[in-house]
């Protein structure tokens, strides 16, 4: 990794990104350091000094040394810079006032002021259940899981699904892809008796959405603090929160269970009855099949595909 450039942060005039740069062209890292970090860094380059800048998450920091300059980071691999090298830049980026500027959206970021905390998902994916019917399916077999895969409308409301699998099932939803890895979307998990036959009436009387598990999918474009138009946020937080809906249906399939995607809701009155002022893409209703469906037919391939050479 090489240090690259100092840019303005995204969504404040203070403040700014550090960029390091790998072989590859996706592969980059920034640091993204607040108004008063950049001031303290500013600070001690440009009185030729060296010294420490600790950052928010109170563990990071900033080791300003006559040559070296390294920054130690909480989960994260240490990144250096030749001191004089950043002082230039930097000394050269503070000569100017900045504007919070749009971004070509990268895939690892570094934000010292905010605990990720993603390893919860994690954790829960790879924890084995005491329950010994998980080996009926196998986990591992990915194609086969996809390509048996069948909504079911008709759920076998007498078997309960096991809090483990429904866990899966969330955590599932954690590690899909989002833009920015902002996470632009929640999802409501609806326990309530009650309020699962509301539902139903907000999914166009849809009868099955009273499920064993109900899980309503929501965009929260205010997640993604990218500076972009605000449509461009919206349909980033659509994808964000289908995309999450998508991997839960699938784990749900992994898990021996079926379910059926809702996209027929009115969405205001799914956001009154769950009391949210996030607006809903899909309800995700899960359980077990009365009965084990094959798969659906779909059209050719060579209908479907479209080779551009
Ligand atoms: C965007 C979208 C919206 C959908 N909306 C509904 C719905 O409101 N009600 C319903 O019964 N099924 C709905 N479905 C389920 C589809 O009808 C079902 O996935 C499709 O017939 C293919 O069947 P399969 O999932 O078994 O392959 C929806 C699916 C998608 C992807």
């Amino acid at each position: 990794m090489e240090f690259f450039q100092v840019e303005p942060a995204y969504i404040s005039k203070d403040g700014c990104r550090l960029i390091w740069k790998g072989i590859d062209e996706d592969d980059h890292d920034a640091i993204i350091l607040s108004g008063e970090e950049l001031e303290h860094l500013f600070e001690l380059l440009s009185k030729d000094s060296t010294g420490k800048v600790e950052l928010e998450d109170e563990f990071s920091t900033i080791w300003v040394n006559t040559d070296t300059t390294q920054f130690r980071l909480k989960e994260h691999k240490m990144l250096e810079v030749k001191t004089a090298i950043l002082r230039k830049k930097i000394l050269e980026y503070k000569k100017m006032p900045h504007e919070p500027k749009p971004i070509k959206i990268y895939a690892k970021e570094f934000f010292p002021s905010i605990t990720i905390e993603n390893d919860e998902a994690i954790e829960i994916l790879n924890s084995i259940p005491d329950d010994k019917n998980k080996t009926a399916i196998s986990e591992s077999d990915f194609f086969r899981i996809i390509s048996t895969r069948r909504s079911t409308r008709n759920f076998d409301t007498s078997r309960l699904v096991e809090q483990w699998k429904v866990d899966k099932i969330l955590a599932t939803a954690d590690t899909a892809p989002t833009a920015g890895n902002f996470q632009g979307f929640e999802v409501f998990y609806i326990k309530n008796k009650e309020i699962k036959k509301r539902l139903v009436e907000a999914a166009n009387n849809q009868p099955y959405v009273n499920a064993p598990i109900v899980l309503v999918f929501c965009k929260d474009p205010s997640r993604v603090k990218i500076n972009f138009p605000p449509e461009i946020l919206a349909k980033f937080s659509l994808q964000d929160a289908t995309l999450a809906a998508a991997y839960s249906q699938l784990a749900a399939s992994a898990l021996g269970l079926s379910s059926i995607w809702i996209g027929m809701l009115d969405e205001e009155k799914v956001m009154q009855i769950i009391g949210t002022n996030l607006r809903p893409s899909s309800i995700l209703c899960i359980g077990y099949p009365h009965q084990k469906r094959l798969p659906k037919s779909r059209r050719k391939l060579k209908d479907l595909i479209h080779v551009i050479e």
